[in-house]
Formats: C-alpha cells, structure tokens, sequence
C-alpha cells in the first residue's frame, strides 16, 4: 500500500508518483501511466515543457481510477512566466490534460524577477480552487525566502533533486521547518545511483533493487519520490518500497554517498543569468 503524505494546506499526497519526464510519445505515455496505476501508484507528474500532458490526460481518461484517487501535478514553465501568462499557461495545460482541476501546480523554476508574480498568479488559481494545491519546483532558500516575505501561502512542495547523492541538507531542513514538502525528483539520479557499490552492497543485504533502496532512502528522509521509467518491470518494482525499511546505520552509510551529484540540466533560459 503506497502511503501518503498530509501538505501543509490539508491535502492527502501520495508518497510515490510516476515521473513522465522525456517521454513525449503518446503510446509510451499510455503504457507508462497504466504499468503505474496498475502498480498502485496514484500519482502523476507531468509539465507543459514535457509536451506529453495530452496523452497523460488520455491516459487518466482510459485507467479507471476515480479522478479523485488520482493525484495529478503539472507546472508552469518560464516561458509563460516571462510572458506574465501564467493564468494563461494553467488553462491550457487543464484543456490538454482533459481534466477541471489539478491537485498540485508548481513553478517549475524560480525565473528571476518573475517567479513572485507567478506565485500570485498560483495563489489566484489556488483561491478559485481549480488547483488544490500550489507548490514550486528548483527553489533554493533564497528563492523561498523572496515568497515568505511577500506572499501570503507558503508552498505545500518544492520539488528538487534528491537522491544519495545529492542530499542538500540545508534546503531540506529548511523546507522541513516551514513545512514545505519536499518531493524528490529524479530520485535515482537518472539511473547513476544504480551502479553505486554501496547502493548494491545494500540492496544485496535487503534483498532489493539499487533502485528500492535508492527510493526507500528518500521515503525515510521524509520525501515523495516521483521515479521515471519506461520499463514495466522497473515500475511494479519501483512502487514496492513501503514494505521494507532501511535500519539507521545503512541510512546513516548512503548519507556518506552525498557528493552534490546534479543530474538535472538548468534549462538553457537560466543558464547565463544568476539564479
Ligand atoms: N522539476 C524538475 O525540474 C524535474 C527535473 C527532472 C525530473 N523531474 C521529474 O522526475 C522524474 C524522474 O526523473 P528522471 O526520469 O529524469 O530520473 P530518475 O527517475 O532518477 O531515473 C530514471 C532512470 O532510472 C532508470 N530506472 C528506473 N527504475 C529502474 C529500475 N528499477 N531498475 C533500473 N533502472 C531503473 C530508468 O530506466 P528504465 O526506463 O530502463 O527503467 C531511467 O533511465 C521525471 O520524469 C520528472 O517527472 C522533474
């Protein structure tokens, strides 16, 4: 049974989800989606920049679960921020996904000078309760510092890297103490985590895959992991990681692993400019 995880504004999150990064061809979508929710997992990240929300909609269409057991996230990418469009980007992203709300909407990169009027913008979006939660993505302190000053919601997620090795401790406590979710993307570091001797000594040790004991790692430290993949196997395999648990001195050894690792590219928009 994949647990879940109570945001700060009172909305049920599941602690697992299905990343669909890279993967923009509609049958790939559709078999990745229903391996997933077959697997029992009812969380879907999807984005306007991955250019796959259709087929994502039409696979939420066709998989039989309830719309209101699913969870579904989208975000707003820094085009639409420059373009002060955000409200804009939101309705085309509901019409592509065939659905009247989301459950998570989130900037997906804190563009300078604009991601506090796209907040107010997602704070709108929030208040007329066509998304039931609002969230960013790539923020560091800074970034979520700007928001608390000047704003009146505080994120319920912030997604960003997170995997053994790339832990930022700093970011994490922080967003721990404002209560701000933090959900792990690319949770195996776009598949580097697994060649890891340490991941693979471990996982021999559990009887598991690098990639659950890569994945159960982010569980305990308190985070939602969205994985991606297009392997059946892999995501029946990747959503059994909440019968088992890692003991602390296993944790407390993949804690050592944490070399800053970034596998996640900064867009090419953001690259130039200080972020
Ligand atoms: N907010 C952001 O800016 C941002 C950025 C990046 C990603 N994301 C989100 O995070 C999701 C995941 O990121 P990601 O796909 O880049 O990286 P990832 O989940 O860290 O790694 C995906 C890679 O791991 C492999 N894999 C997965 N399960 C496996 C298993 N059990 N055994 C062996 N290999 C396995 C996949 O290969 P196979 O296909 O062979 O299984 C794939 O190559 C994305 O889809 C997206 O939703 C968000």
């Amino acid at each position: 049974m994949i647990q879940t995880v109570l945001l700060n504004n009172n909305i049920r999150m599941p602690l697992l989800g299905i990343g669909t990064n890279n993967i923009s061809d509609e049958k790939a979508v559709m078999t990745i989606v229903n391996s997933a929710v077959t697997a029992g997992c009812r969380m879907i990240d999807t984005a306007s920049f991955y250019k796959n929300e259709e087929y994502v909609g039409a696979a939420i269409a066709k998989c039989q679960v309830p719309r209101r057991d699913l969870f579904v996230i989208s975000k707003v990418w820094n085009t639409a921020q420059r373009l002060g469009d955000t409200a804009g980007a939101f309705a085309r992203s509901l019409e592509r996904l065939h659905l009247n709300y989301v459950d998570l909407y989130m900037i997906h990169w804190p563009v300078p000078g604009c991601f506090p009027t796209t907040w107010r913008e997602l704070e709108k979006l929030y208040s007329s309760r066509v998304v039931r939660s609002i969230g960013v993505s790539n923020f560091d302190i800074r970034h979520l510092e700007a928001l608390r000053k000047s704003s009146g919601i505080i994120p319920a997620v912030n997604q960003i890297e997170c995997h053994p090795l790339n832990y930022n401790k700093d970011l994490v406590e922080y967003c721990q103490a404002q209560g701000i979710h933090v959900q792990a993307c690319a949770p195996l570091a776009g598949g580097a985590c697994l060649d890891e001797d340490i991941i693979c000594v471990i996982a021999t040790k559990y009887g598991r895959t690098p990639a659950q004991i890569a994945l159960r790692w982010a569980i305990q430290k308190g985070f939602s992991v969205i994985p991606g993949s297009g392997n059946v196997d892999h995501i029946r395999a990747d959503a059994d990681i909440f019968g088992f648990s890692i003991e602390e001195e296993d944790m407390a050894i993949l804690d050592t692993m944490n070399c800053g690792k970034r596998t996640i590219e900064v867009p090419e928009d953001l690259r130039d400019i200080p972020f």
